[in-house]
């Protein structure tokens, strides 16, 4: 008898399979055969099943068959609940781009993203697993976040600002640690995303490719009344006058309807009020 280990195993699987263990089994499968198609419950069981599997088979087609469609289990983001509600072609200009400088400028400059800054309760980020952050002045109890998209828009305003300065022949009012940050991070932001889309070619002279091809989107509105939901009071200085601003000074604009009791004599439990968005003297334009 071979002794390897080959054998052994086959040895192990084919024990206890003797004619007579064989010859059991073989009434047992007959009886359970008979019992099981002389019964008119297991037909209808039966029956059901197979429908069962055709409309599974059919429901899998259907789904395959439309990968472009915003699917209805789409999980929602999980802090503002957004999904997908829109649909927005591929263009080559919007007025961002347009050739009227001035009204390119404006919406730019207007791009404003204070609420960007919310104030959110410990609890709140608990249960969303975000770490507690720095203390909100008007609520002990509330940490103090920037919303991450709008932290994304911030960078591109600058960027825009910095190269629009660069082309009149302008001083730089941003620095470049501060525009090399911003690029980086939405470098980062596209690595990220890791946007799989194929946009479809076509022989032109402009480059631009996925012409009549849409895309789903969520909604900014939807993400900036979040934000309002839970705004943080927040204002960046833009005029001159307004530079003489201390850092608490930029929680001071709560809305009518906020709750909080804003005071001239808040003094800080911690080190107050670091890692904020800079930005938007305007002091030109
Ligand atoms: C350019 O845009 C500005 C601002 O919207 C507008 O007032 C002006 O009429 C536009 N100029 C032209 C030539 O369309």
């Amino acid at each position: 008898m071979s002794s390897s280990i080959d054998s052994i195993e086959h040895r192990g699987l084919l024990e206890g399979d003797s004619e007579e263990s064989r010859h059991d089994e073989k009434s047992l499968i007959r009886s359970f055969t008979r019992s099981y198609t002389n019964s008119r419950t297991q037909k209808v069981i039966l029956l059901i099943l197979s429908v069962s599997i055709v409309f599974n088979v059919l429901l899998t087609t259907l789904y395959l068959r439309t990968p472009s469609q915003p699917s209805q289990s789409e999980a929602l983001t999980p802090y503002a609940h957004l999904k997908h509600v829109r649909e927005e072609p591929y263009v080559i200009v919007t007025p961002y781009s347009s050739d009227n400088e001035t009204l390119q400028d404006q919406l730019w400059y207007n791009i404003n993203v204070d609420s960007a800054v919310v104030a959110l309760s410990d609890d709140w980020a608990d249960q969303h697993n975000l770490r507690k952050a720095q203390r909100f002045p008007w609520d002990q109890s509330k940490g103090i976040y920037i919303l991450h998209g709008f932290h994304n828009l911030h960078c591109l305003k600058i960027v825009y600002i910095s190269m629009s300065e660069y082309r009149r022949g302008l001083p730089q009012t941003r620095s470049w640690h501060h525009i090399s940050h911003c690029l980086d991070a939405l470098r980062r932001q596209i690595i990220c995303d890791a946007d799989d889309t194929p946009r479809a070619t076509d022989r032109r002279v402009e480059v631009v490719s996925g012409l009549h091809q849409h895309r789903q989107c969520r909604s900014w509105e939807q993400l900036e009344e979040f934000a309002k939901r839970h705004t943080a009071c927040y204002k960046r200085p833009e005029n001159p006058d307004e530079t003489s601003w201390s850092k608490v000074d930029r929680f001071k604009h709560c809305p009518p309807d906020s709750g909080y009791v804003v005071t001239d004599n808040y003094v800080s439990t911690e080190e107050l009020l670091e890692g904020l968005p800079e930005e938007s003297l305007q002091d030109h334009m």
